[in-house]
């Protein structure tokens, strides 16, 4: 039952791999975590609880809470020798490249002495890869601008830490900017699991054959790289960026283009492979960006203008309209992110940071029901049929 899609001879029987974790109804734009929509948890969780959520299946008690909390600060640092990894790397290294490389290598640290098939062992993967890949992250950008690593601070909730390791420096006092802080940990929400996505399913199929849950997220990141996936965000500015300014005809000529069955151009942070209505996580991803903009001040922001311009021409365009395409969840992040001062090519990186806690819970899911098959697809063989080699 847990297999992704099963060709049998005679007849095509599909069975989809079985899952608990969440639930998207394409059609009418849903998404549940655990059964709760991802609107209320917006307003009323936060992005540790919701992590307890999705990997343990209930909200925690208050005492569940703290005691989770607490487990993940203490897994914040990374092993000393894991820095000199970074060094290795080319100054201006995309941080994507870096994270597929030290995220696979934490298992020469942490996963020696450990058995998947122990529910403790399981967990305490699960809390290291949640508690480091903000470290791992930050590290990246450190490197990338050639300032030290900073190191985790365990006073500093989930979100506060992240900005803490990307911005804060040994010679300065950093101020958390509370704006900042809600935000980041809006974002770390909005991105965290999303059912049987290219890179949740990569996660799955490496874990499928006994890899070590390293090695799966690592896969897992390199799958979110691509420019259709996890890649969108930072390619939304890009594309805003070459509009350029919010002029019916500049927008429209975009428009035309992706439209263009010629042209491999696509309105990025537009269409899903799943929704044929608004993306839940776009509508509260929206509201978010006009909170944090009008609080600094910013509500005028030109990109801002260009992509609210963008999304309404778009939404009346019959091509758009035939065919249900809408903003999704990279729309208007990459605007949120850079008015907090994110560099356009840590943007994935942070989808990565987020989408880790639903990599690893599915993981869990899968490796804990213990019915896992090697994933292997099949294939419908269009080849030659079986020739003889040519005589002499
Ligand atoms: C994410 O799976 C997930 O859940 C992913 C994700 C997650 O949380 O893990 O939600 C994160 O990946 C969001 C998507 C980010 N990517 C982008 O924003 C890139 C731009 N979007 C497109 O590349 C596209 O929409 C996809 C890849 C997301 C989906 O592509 P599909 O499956 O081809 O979309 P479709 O079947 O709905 O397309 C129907 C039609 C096609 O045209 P026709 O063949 O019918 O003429 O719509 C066209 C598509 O060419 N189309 C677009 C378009 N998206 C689809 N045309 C122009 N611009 C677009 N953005």
């Amino acid at each position: 039952a847990s297999g992704l899609f099963t060709y049998d001879p005679g007849f095509m029987a599909t069975s989809a791999t079985e899952s608990a974790i969440t639930y998207i109804d394409g059609g009418n734009g849903i998404l549940l975590h655990r059964g709760y929509p991802i609107d209320q948890l917006a307003a009323h969780s936060n992005f540790p609880e919701l992590s307890y959520l999705l990997l343990f299946g209930e909200l925690p008690t208050k005492e569940q809470y703290n005691e989770f909390e607490r487990t993940v600060r203490s897994h914040t640092m990374v092993h000393e020798q894991l820095s000199n990894f970074y060094k290795g790397f080319r100054r201006d290294a995309h941080p994507m490249s870096i994270m597929c490389g030290v995220v696979g290598g934490l298992a020469a640290f942490y996963h020696d002495h450990m058995d998947i098939s122990r529910e403790e062992d399981r967990r305490i993967s699960a809390i290291r890869l949640i508690a480091k890949m903000p470290t791992l992250a930050a590290m990246c950008h450190k490197y990338n601008i050639g300032q030290p690593f900073m190191y985790p601070r365990n006073d500093l909730n989930y979100a506060e830490n992240f900005l803490y390791m990307m911005f804060g420096n040994p010679c300065e006092t950093y101020e958390i900017n509370p704006v900042f802080a809600k935000a980041m940990d809006r974002i770390f929400m909005l991105h965290a699991d999303h059912e049987q996505n290219a890179s949740t399913s990569t996660v799955r199929l490496a874990g499928s054959t006994g890899a070590n849950p390293y090695a799966c997220i690592s896969a897992g990141i390199a799958a979110l790289w691509g420019p259709a996936h996890g890649g969108a965000n930072e390619a939304v500015l890009n594309m805003l960026d070459e509009i350029g300014d919010d002029s019916e005809d500049n927008i429209q000529a975009f428009i035309d283009r992706a439209k263009d069955k010629d042209d491999p151009f696509k309105l990025m942070g537009f269409g899903h492979r799943v929704y044929r209505n608004f993306d839940p996580r776009a509508k509260v991803m929206k509201e978010t960006c006009d909170q944090v903009l009008s609080e600094l001040g910013m509500a005028d922001d030109p990109q801002l203008k260009i992509a609210k311009r963008l999304e309404q021409i778009a939404l009346e365009d019959e091509y758009f309209i035939e065919r249900k395409l809408y903003p999704n969840v990279d729309f208007y992040s990459g605007i949120i992110l850079k008015a907090i001062g994110i560099p356009t090519n840590m943007f994935t990186v942070i989808f990565a940071v987020s989408r880790t806690i639903g990599w690893i819970s599915h993981w869990n899911e899968m490796i804990s029901s213990g019915n896992h098959k090697i994933g292997r697809p099949r294939q419908l063989y269009t080849g030659y049929t079986q020739r003889d080699y040519p005589a002499e």
